[in-house]
């Protein structure tokens, strides 16, 4: 019997038809909009892909369901071409959502630049919008870098960068420069919005039998979850969070070695400069509170949230909140000092945000939202202004940035 024979094994799907009702029950079920048939496909050919990988181990972790729900080459979320950025899309960022975004961070690029190399690496750059908003406005302020890179993994949002830039910039389309990989010694300034809460984490549940890891498996009903102890989870134990013997049984954690990796990686990538990450998440102590018992981690379709990661494969976003107590430290076992951590609010204030109200009241809405919402959106507390985190690192840097300053 070669390996990937599935007669040992539940038939999940194999009818496209069965497929098309078990998304439409998860619809009703979820109160969500149905797909289209062209997306269907999509998801039962990668439902098909990742059933034969549970079929390999019998179960599979979260995180390479994750793994393969959002970057299967040409099915993933972020891999295939549906429409999932901004207004038309399933969830809004806060470069989609106004330039007011890329106008006040571009200040600390120009800040930044006083320090280091007028150079720029952009990390999950999405539509482009964000690329295009910072270019413009370092163009007003003549202060275009001599180079922007961008690192995307996926390939299809790569195409739509370059598009977009060919559309608003065509005349800096030379400055772009596309990376298969982390440069090995990179100086000046690497920003990256949005991209950590997409890297593949693990599920953790408290049991009676400890914390338990979440794995994946499939029966004709579709994917499910269970959970097992295993070395990992029991790893996470021994670290003994102060909280703890505090979370009541059945408590979720989300926990991503993934991410502490690219930490390291970028870490060791920078050999001078800063770098600027802005994301949903909180510090340690806060994320694993006894109050927080279901975890944070949310899935996006059609700007509705909810949280069932195992539904409509392919065709929604998922996340969770970041750890940013963990991602500093391990920047800072890489040589990095921390250059300051605080809230979206705060950062996008101090870094002068009011400057640019005024000009743009004069332009178009964004996403049907006037300057006014696009503003009481990125810096509300209850909306991006306290939920996203600024964090800034650094290495071999001298300067300081506004947004960082302490009141
Ligand atoms: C939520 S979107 C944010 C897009 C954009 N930064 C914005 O704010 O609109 C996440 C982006 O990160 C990319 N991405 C995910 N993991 C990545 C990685 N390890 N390296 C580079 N890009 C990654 C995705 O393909 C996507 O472009």
């Amino acid at each position: 019997m070669s390996v990937m024979d599935s007669s040992r094994f539940p038939t999940f799907c194999c009818d496209r038809s069965d497929y098309q009702q078990l998304i439409e029950e998860q619809c009703r079920t979820l109160e969500l909009p149905e797909p289209n048939s062209a997306a269907v496909d999509v998801s039962f050919a990668l439902a098909q892909k990742v059933s034969e990988l549970i079929n390999l181990k019998q179960k599979i972790p979260f995180s390479d369901f994750m793994q393969q729900a959002l970057y299967a080459p040409g099915l993933g979320y972020y891999s295939a071409g549906s429409y999932k950025l901004g207004a038309q899309g399933d969830f809004v960022t806060a470069p989609e959502l106004s330039p007011l975004f890329g106008k006040t961070l571009a200040q600390s690029i120009m800040q930044a630049f006083e320090h280091t190399q007028p150079v720029i690496l952009e990390l999950g750059a999405g539509s482009g919008r964000l690329m295009c908003d910072l270019l413009r406005q370092l163009e007003v302020e003549e202060r275009v870098p001599e180079t922007y890179y961008i690192l995307e993994v996926s390939a299809e949002l790569r195409q739509r960068q370059q598009q977009l830039l060919k559309a608003e910039l065509p005349h800096l389309v030379t400055k772009v420069v596309w990376l298969d990989k982390l440069p090995q010694s990179f100086k000046g300034v690497i920003i990256g919005n949005e991209v950590i809460d997409a890297i593949p984490f693990e599920l953790l549940m408290k049991t009676e039998h400890g914390l338990a890891q979440g794995f994946v498996k499939y029966n004709e009903r579709g994917f499910s979850l269970e959970f097992h102890v295993t070395d990992y989870s029991r790893g996470w134990q021994k670290r003994n969070f102060n909280s703890y013997s505090m979370w009541p049984e059945g408590y979720l954690v989300e926990t991503s070695e993934l991410r502490n990796d690219w930490m390291r990686t970028l870490m060791e990538s920078l050999e001078q400069g800063c770098v600027i990450l802005l994301d949903y998440g909180y510090e340690q102590e806060e994320l694993y509170s006894p109050y927080r018992p279901q975890g944070t981690l949310q899935c996006y379709y059609r700007q509705r949230k909810h949280s069932t990661p195992l539904a409509l494969l392919g065709l929604q976003d998922i996340t969770c909140s970041v750890n940013f107590t963990q991602l500093a430290e391990t920047a800072q076992q890489q040589g990095s000092d921390i250059l300051g951590f605080t809230s979206q609010a705060l950062f996008l204030t101090l870094s002068g945000i009011e400057q640019f109200v005024a000009q743009a009241q004069d332009s178009d809405t964004i996403a049907g939202l006037s300057v006014a919402q696009q503003l009481q959106t990125l810096l509300m507390p209850a909306e991006m202004g306290q939920t996203i985190k600024v964090l800034g690192l650094s290495k071999n840097f001298s300067g300081t940035l506004s947004g960082f300053k302490s009141l």
